[in-house]
C-alpha cells in the first residue's frame, strides 16, 4: 500500500539519498517503509535555495499561484483512497477519519486557491489636518519571505497543509519540517507540488531527526517560523527563533459544559465523537466534561454505557473507531496517568486497559483537579467527568486550565451562551458542539500555553505577509 521507498523533497525535486528513517505500521508495530532523511547540510541547502526562489516565488501573478493550488485540489481529490491509506498506516488513524481528513486537506487547498486571488490592501484617508493635505495612502500585502513551518504526527495531510497552502496563496517560499513518525503524507504532498510550475527551490519537505532541526528555528534567512505540536516544544522554540516572528499551535485540555436543558443524545453522539476520534489525538479533544449536576446521573450512565461499546482494533477496517495511539511509549505514559488518578481517588468508570499501542476508550470521575490527567494535555482516548450546580461555576472550572485553544457548550439559551463568549479564555467557543468541532476556513488557535496566533488560511495569509504603504502626494 507503502511504496518502499520515499525520498525527501529538496528544492522541489525528489532525493533518495538515503533510507535512514524507518516508517512504522502503528497498528501491526512492523516497518511500513523507509524514508531519506536529511542532515543539517540538507536543511542549510534547502534554506539558502528557499531564500534564492523568493524573488520568483513573490513574482508569481495570483492567478499562476492559484492554479498552483488548483492542480493540488485535484490531485489530492485522484489520489484520495491512497492518501486515506497511508494516514491510517503511518499514524494507526482509523480509515473513517482518515478519510475525513483527506477531505479536509482538499477543502484547506481550496480555501487558499480562493484566498489567492482576494489578498487585498487597503486606501487610507491621509488628510487628518492641514499639514498632511494633498497626500493619499494605500497598502498591499507583500510575502514575509521564506518560511520555517513544523508539522505534527496527528494530521499529517491536513496539519502540513495548512501552513502549505497559505504558503503559495501569499507567495511565500518554504522548508517543511513534517512529523519524523508519519512523513508520507507531507511527502505525497510534496510529489503532487513537484508537478507544478512553481519556482525551482520554492519548497522543500525534510524528514529530519528533532536534534539535526535547529535551523528550522534558529536560521536568520527564515522569515517567519510555524509551529504545530506540543506546548513545551513549542515554547522552547520560540525562545531560539531569534528575530523572526512565531506562530504556535499547540496542545490544550479543552473543557465541553453540558447544561441542563441540553438535547441529551445528541450532546452524547457528539461527544463520543469529540473525546475519542483519532483515538483523542486531537488537541482540541473533549477532555474535560463539565455536566449539570440536575442531568448528571442519567449522562454519566448513557456516556459510559457508549463508550465502553466503541469498537477497537485495526485502524484499516470500515467498523474500527479505536485504533492504536501514535506510539507505546504514549500509551503508556497515558495509562501511568490514569493509573496515578486512580490511586489518588478517582472512580474508572470503564477502559482503563493497555496492549501495546492500544489504550481503552477511558471515562474517569472524581479526578483531583491537579491529577496529570485533568490538568495536563492527555492526548489520547481519556476523559474526565464532573459535574456543576450552576452555570458560572462551571465557566470558571472551564477556565482552570494553563490552556485556552477552545471550548464546547451544550445549551439552548442564547444568553448562556453569549456569556461563555464572553469569559471563556479560548480562542474559539462552540456552542451546541464539541471544542473538537473545526472548519478549515475559521481562525483556529489559542491563549495561554496553547500558543500565539491563529491558522485558517486567511489568518495565516495574515502572517505571512507584509502590510507596505505607498503614500502619494499631489502638490
Ligand atoms: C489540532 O490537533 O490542533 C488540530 C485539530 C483539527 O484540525 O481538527
Amino acid at each position: 500500500m507503502l511504496k518502499e521507498s520515499y525520498p525527501y523533497y529538496l528544492a522541489n525535486e525528489p532525493v533518495f539519498a538515503n533510507q535512514d528513517l524507518e516508517v512504522t505500521n502503528k497498528y501491526s508495530g512492523e516497518v511500513a517503509t523507509r524514508v531519506a532523511k536529511a542532515d543539517a547540510a540538507t536543511i542549510d541547502k534547502a534554506i539558502a535555495a528557499a531564500e534564492n526562489a523568493q524573488k520568483a516565488m513573490t513574482a508569481m501573478a495570483p492567478y499562476q499561484r492559484k492554479a498552483v493550488l488548483d492542480h493540488c485540489v485535484k490531485r489530492f481529490t485522484e489520489r484520495a483512497d491512497e492518501l486515506a491509506k497511508a494516514l491510517c498506516i503511518e499514524a494507526g488513524k482509523p480509515i473513517k477519519d482518515a478519510k475525513g481528513e483527506v477531505g479536509r486537506l482538499i477543502d484547506t487547498f481550496r480555501i487558499a486557491s480562493e484566498e489567492s486571488v482576494r489578498i487585498n490592501g487597503e486606501v487610507i484617508n491621509l488628510r487628518i489636518s492641514e499639514r498632511t493635505d494633498g497626500y493619499q495612502g494605500m497598502t498591499k500585502k507583500v510575502p514575509i519571505g521564506p518560511c520555517s513551518f513544523i508539522s505534527p504526527f496527528n494530521f499529517p495531510l491536513n496539519l502540513a497543509a495548512h501552513k502549505v497552502a497559505p504558503a503559495i496563496a501569499a507567495g511565500c517560499t518554504f522548508v517543511l519540517k513534517p512529523a519524523s513518525r508519519t512523513p508520507i503524507g507531507a511527502l505525497i504532498i510534496g510529489e503532487v507540488l513537484a508537478e507544478t510550475d512553481l519556482p525551482k527551490g520554492a519548497f522543500s519537505i525534510l524528514p529530519c531527526s528533532r536534534d539535526g532541526a535547529d535551523l528550522f528555528t534558529t536560521d536568520e534567512r527564515l522569515k517567519l517560523l510555524s509551529f504545530t505540536g506540543s506546548p513545551d516544544v513549542g515554547w522552547a522554540l520560540k525562545a531560539k527563533a531569534g528575530k523572526k516572528p512565531v506562530v504556535l499551535e499547540l496542545g490544550g485540555n479543552a473543557a465541553c459544559i453540558v447544561d441542563e436543558d441540553a438535547d441529551l443524545k445528541d450532546a452524547i453522539d457528539r461527544i463520543i465523537v469529540g473525546a475519542y476520534y483519532q483515538s483523542g489525538q486531537s488537541c482540541i479533544s473533549v477532555q474535560r466534561l463539565l455536566v449539570h449536576k440536575n442531568i448528571y446521573d442519567d449522562f454519566k450512565q448513557q456516556y459510559v454505557k457508549r463508550v465502553a461499546e466503541l469498537v477497537s482494533g485495526d485502524p484499516l477496517k470500515e467498523d474500527t473507531f479505536i485504533g492504536p495511539m501514535i506510539a507505546e511509549s504514549e500509551a503508556e505514559r497515558l495509562d501511568n496517568w490514569i493509573q496515578a488518578a486512580v490511586k489518588a481517588g478517582a472512580n474508572l468508570l470503564c477502559g482503563g486497559k493497555r496492549k501495546g499501542a492500544m489504550l481503552e476508550a477511558t471515562v474517569l470521575e472524581n479526578v483531583p483537579a491537579d491529577a496529570d490527567v485533568n490538568a495536563e494535555e492527555a492526548f489520547g482516548p481519556v476523559s474526565v467527568l464532573s459535574s456543576f450546580d450552576d452555570y458560572d461555576t462551571a465557566l470558571v472550572e472551564a477556565n482552570n486550565s494553563r490552556y485556552g485553544l477552545q471550548a464546547g457548550v451544550f445549551t439552548r439559551d442564547l444568553y448562556k451562551a453569549q456569556k461563555a463568549w464572553d469569559v471563556l479564555e479560548v480562542g474559539g467557543v462552540i456552542i451546541g458542539d464539541v471544542p473538537s468541532w473545526r472548519v478549515d476556513n475559521m481562525p483556529y488557535g489559542g491563549v495561554k500555553d496553547s500558543g500565539l496566533g491563529r491558522e485558517g488560511i486567511r489568518y495565516a495569509i495574515e502572517d505571512m505577509t507584509e502590510t507596505r504603504l505607498l503614500v502619494i502626494r499631489t502638490p
